[in-house]
């Protein structure tokens, strides 16, 4: 299996619920924007997850296309399929990015969010996306680099301590940055790019940072980072929300890639 994280149940559910929040929602309305998905056409979700994009695309293609997802984890394709319920163009299946359950050249559009930052063999991945990709078919791929976060804490050196420890959830923490190459060399062409950002001066319960920021705290905390300093790093937040002093910013990164 070609991936660093074992999305478990748990892990499903901690992403169906950051992934429910309005910030997550504005990349996908971004992403489909880009996709442009019409009836009829074949939508391919590579590692759907959840299934929120899944079945947007789903109701989007109609009756006459299909919808595929695809996901590694068993948690996530039920959460998909209960997400998904009474679409009948939505075909869900267990496999890895490695090794597609779909014929050459039959997908006009795939998506690919957050996924290929987990996935070790990244070359043999890109080649597999290109393989089933139609001529003149689209995807999208959107991943995150957290090197460039800007998070206010009053204990910076703490911050860039546990945000070193969380870069070894990904096999690619920079994956934006080397994935221009990356296409290339996968014979895919990048027609755009734009940073989709994620910024707040909030820290609420119905957002992607204070998702996130569990999320992190349950990974370094087994990845060389004591209970103690995870514990003092996550409580910070609260106090800059209570001072009207929190700020933080990510970007996700979408590419708009052809077959070539
Ligand atoms: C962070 S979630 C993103 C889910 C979804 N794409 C979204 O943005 O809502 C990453 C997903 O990629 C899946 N995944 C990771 N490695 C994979 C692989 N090698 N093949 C297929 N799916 C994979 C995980 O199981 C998980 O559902």
């Amino acid at each position: 299996m070609a991936s660093t994280l074992d999305f478990d149940d748990k892990a499903a559910r901690h992403i169906d619920a950051i992934y429910s929040t309005p910030d997550i929602a504005a990349t996908r309305v971004a992403v489909f924007r880009a996709l442009n998905p019409s009836c009829g056409e074949t939508a391919l979700d590579l590692g759907c997850g959840p299934g929120y994009m899944l079945r947007d695309l789903a109701a989007s293609v109609g009756a006459t296309g299909q919808a595929i997802g695809v996901d590694i984890s068993d948690p996530m394709l039920a959460l998909a399929k209960h997400r998904c319920e009474g679409l009948p163009q939505v075909r869900l299946e267990r496999a890895d990015a490695l090794t597609l359950p779909v014929p050459d050249a039959s997908v006009d559009l795939a998506c690919v969010m957050q996924v290929y930052a987990y996935v070790t063999e990244l070359d043999a991945a890109l080649a597999e996306l290109r393989r089933v990709l139609k001529p003149g078919g689209r995807a999208i791929i959107l991943d995150t680099d957290f090197a460039g976060v800007v998070w206010e804490s009053r204990d910076r050196a703490r911050m860039r301590r546990v945000m070193q420890a969380y870069d070894a959830h990904v096999a690619w923490p920079d994956l934006p940055r080397i994935l221009p190459a990356r296409l290339r060399k996968a014979g895919l062409t990048m027609a755009r790019v734009e940073a989709v950002p994620v910024v707040t001066t909030h820290y609420h319960a119905h957002s992607y940072v204070h998702g996130i920021a569990r999320f992190i705290h349950a990974f370094v905390v087994n990845h060389g980072i004591t209970k103690d300093e995870a514990d003092a790093w996550l409580a910070e937040f609260d106090a800059l929300e209570a001072e009207g002093a929190f700020l933080f910013s990510v970007n996700r990164f979408m590419f708009t890639v052809g077959r070539g």
